[in-house]
């Protein structure tokens, strides 16, 4: 079964075709990044008029790509939340007009399940070495999110813990626009800190654990932000008193101050996804999500030996169109698919913690 999958949840227009869930036949991204970068940050309405300009020809590349017409397509997912609203229903309306004109079944997709099915997906020209099984620990890290998670099917997700302020990738992109490092701030800071010194400042890691836990299966009682992690503290503590945290042995360069930050933000992830490997005996753990590209993050779960860590291509890490047409193809398998009343959300209200159960 062929799907055509439509990301549009952000500043990416993208488009892929899908066979099976799991073999990527194209995969076409169009990054709107060279007209956010004068802004630092992405501008809502430049981005969804910048969809709706792009959309047809991105459809039309990922079909050409893929060799097929729109006859060879079993049915049409798009994104249908979390992300900025006027950019979702850009592709959203566009996957569901395409549908009904074309006598297809369209699926709305959940944007965080996308990412979390990404290391579920095999490129053409580099096929995985490791697909996935379930159940497996999920750590779900984008530019909005930061979520540990226990994850028993590709729509069957329960939140062990979540950020209690800012996302780990806001972080990153806040921290990268206050010192004029370049957009977007997480790649340019992974590229910065390979030349710098994590050791150049030492900024606190978050108290937020209180309690412990009882060992007797239910991993939150008794202690309420065990997997939760914050970052707000750190990203004030590099942007105002970064005097306090500096080592004065080195010296405040770009580099120094990336890979000091960095090594701290990585931190704050994996302790908490150690502490969740603990408790829950699960040992393998999926990545996804742009922050999963992050090379120190890779760096440092890779030394853990006794974890199977999984993480996506880096092509597929950030938002694409194949994660998208993956998880549709595996709602349509079931025969679920979404009415035309469908509509965008800007937020995602069953990621809170512990809720969770057939997300959509
Ligand atoms: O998943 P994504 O492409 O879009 C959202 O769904 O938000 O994630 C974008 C986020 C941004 O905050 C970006 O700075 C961050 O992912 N990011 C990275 C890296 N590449 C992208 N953060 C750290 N290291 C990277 N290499
Ligand atoms: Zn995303």
């Amino acid at each position: 079964m062929n799907i055509l999958g439509i990301e549009s949840s952000c500043d990416e227009t993208a488009a892929a075709v899908v066979r099976d869930g799991r073999y990527i036949l194209s995969n076409v991204i169009a990054t709107q990044i060279p007209f956010h970068e004068a802004y630092k940050g992405v501008v809502p309405e430049i981005a969804s008029r910048k969809h709706t300009e792009w959309i047809l020809p991105v459809v039309k590349q990922a079909l050409d790509e893929a060799g097929l017409t729109m006859d060879g397509i079993d049915g049409i997912a798009a994104v249908s939340r979390p992300g900025l609203m006027g950019s979702l229903l850009v592709g959203l309306t566009f996957a569901k007009t395409l549908a009904w004109a074309a006598g297809k079944p369209f699926i709305a997709v959940n944007h965080m399940l996308g990412h979390l099915y990404a290391a579920h997906l095999e490129e053409r020209d580099s096929p995985a070495t490791r697909i996935p099984e379930y159940p497996y620990l999920g750590l779900l890290v984008s530019g909005g999110h930061s979520i540990i998670c226990r994850v028993s099917d590709f729509d069957d997700i329960e939140v062990l813990g979540a950020t209690i302020d800012d996302a780990a990738g806001e972080a990153f992109d806040k921290v990268a626009k206050f010192y004029n490092l370049g957009y977007p701030g997480g790649v340019v800071i992974d590229r910065l800190a390979k030349n710098g010194d994590p050791r150049a400042a030492s900024f606190p890691m978050p108290s937020l654990h209180k309690g412990k836990n009882t060992g007797d299966g239910d991993v939150h009682r008794g202690d309420t932000h065990r997997y939760d992690v914050s970052y707000s503290g750190l990203k004030t503590a590099a942007i105002n008193q970064l005097d306090q945290f500096w080592n004065p042995e080195y010296e405040r360069t770009p580099e120094n101050l990336a890979a000091a930050f960095q090594e701290t933000a990585v931190k704050i992830l994996v302790s908490r996804l150690l502490r969740a490997a603990e408790d829950t005996g699960l040992t393998t753990i999926v990545a996804g999500g742009g922050v999963a590209a992050n090379s120190r993050l890779r760096a440092m779960l890779a030394e853990h030996r006794e974890l199977n860590c999984i993480f996506p291509p880096l092509r597929l890490c950030t938002d694409n169109g194949a994660m998208i047409a993956g998880v549709g193809f595996r709602h349509l398998e079931r025969g679920d698919t979404s009415p035309w009343t469908e509509t965008a959300s800007a937020r995602v209200t069953s990621f809170k913690r512990g809720l969770s159960r057939k997300n959509r």
